[in-house]
């Protein structure tokens, strides 16, 4: 079975507020619309200390930083476009 893709989500305050409110709310649909709910392992996390870097999302082991509304959905075909 192929291993998931790890989709980590930092919720800590200051990514939170900062925009990942939102783009929690793009990543959920974006597994929806493109049925990846078996592939991937999205979770949220706290804060990890890259406030100034943030918001921030971890996809693997790869750290994506200043993560926003506008990029995410690039972001996210990098990995998952077919
Ligand atoms: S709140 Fe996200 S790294 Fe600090």
């Amino acid at each position: 079975m192929k291993e998931k893709t790890k989709l980590i989500l930092c919720l800590g305050s200051s990514c939170y507020s900062r925009g990942n409110q939102y783009v929690l709310e793009i990543v959920k649909q974006y597994i929806k619309d493109h049925n990846l709910k078996d592939e991937v392992d999205f979770r949220g996390q706290l804060c990890t200390g890259n406030c100034s870097h943030g918001p921030v999302m971890k996809i693997n082991d790869v750290k994506h930083e200043n993560v926003d509304i506008n990029n995410i959905q690039k972001i996210l075909d990098q990995y998952f476009s077919k």
